[in-house]
């Protein structure tokens, strides 16, 4: 288990699957795990479609919140001590931003940055079908040490009766990566 002091940053950006950002920051807020919360605006959108939520109700999981405008935010240094990052949802042009080094906002630096200093990252990409271009983006980050491409994909070995539980499976199974141990997680036994 995490101990406490530890920080991890959570990116959330428009793809669909807006409750797997809710669902992290929620198992996060049960732990002494600090949350960083950095969101695209394209996220504001499914968080308002998916979840009926607004951002501000939404940004209230988070320990902290940092405008994705903001490039000089202290997440965008590697000085600036983390645990790491996941990225959940993560889109098509975020995985493709993060697999290029184009940091063009706060959440591709700061995923940048994790990557630089060696620290995990996982990414709950999204997309399907899958194109050519999006499986060479994944293929050249799953290449690099400490990168989890994690999509959210459906488990039944877990035995869930709603999506909410599927939801939570896959999260715990993420946050695992950074030693993350979240209550109700049904292990394989
Ligand atoms: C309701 C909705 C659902 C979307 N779902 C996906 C998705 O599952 N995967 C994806 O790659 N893009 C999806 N998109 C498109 C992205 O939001 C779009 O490519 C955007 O530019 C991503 O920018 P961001 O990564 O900075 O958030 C969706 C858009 C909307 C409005």
């Amino acid at each position: 288990m995490m101990s406490s002091g530890a920080r991890v940053v959570v990116g959330v950006s428009g793809a669909s699957g807006a409750a797997l950002a809710l669902e992290c920051l929620r198992c996060l807020a049960e732990t002494e795990v600090e949350s960083c919360l950095v969101l695209s605006s394209n996220a504001e959108l499914t968080i308002n479609q998916e979840l009926g939520m607004s951002v501000e109700e939404f940004s209230g999981h988070a320990d902290r919140v940092f405008d994705n405008r903001n490039i000089g935010a202290s997440i965008a240094s590697g000085t600036f001590r983390t645990d790491g990052m996941i990225v959940a949802p993560c889109s098509m042009k975020t995985l493709s931003g993060v697999a290029n080094g184009f940091s063009e906002n706060l959440l591709l630096r700061a995923a940048d940055v994790t990557l630089k200093e060696q620290r995990p990252l996982v990414l709950m990409v999204r997309e399907s079908p899958l194109s050519a271009i999006h499986v060479d983006n994944m293929a050249k980050l799953a290449r690099i040490p400490g990168v989890v491409l994690m999509p959210p994909l459906l488990t039944f070995y877990n035995e869930p009766t709603s999506v909410d539980d599927m939801v939570h499976h896959i999260v715990c199974k993420a946050l695992q990566v950074f030693d993350i141990e979240c209550s109700g997680f049904h292990r394989w036994s």
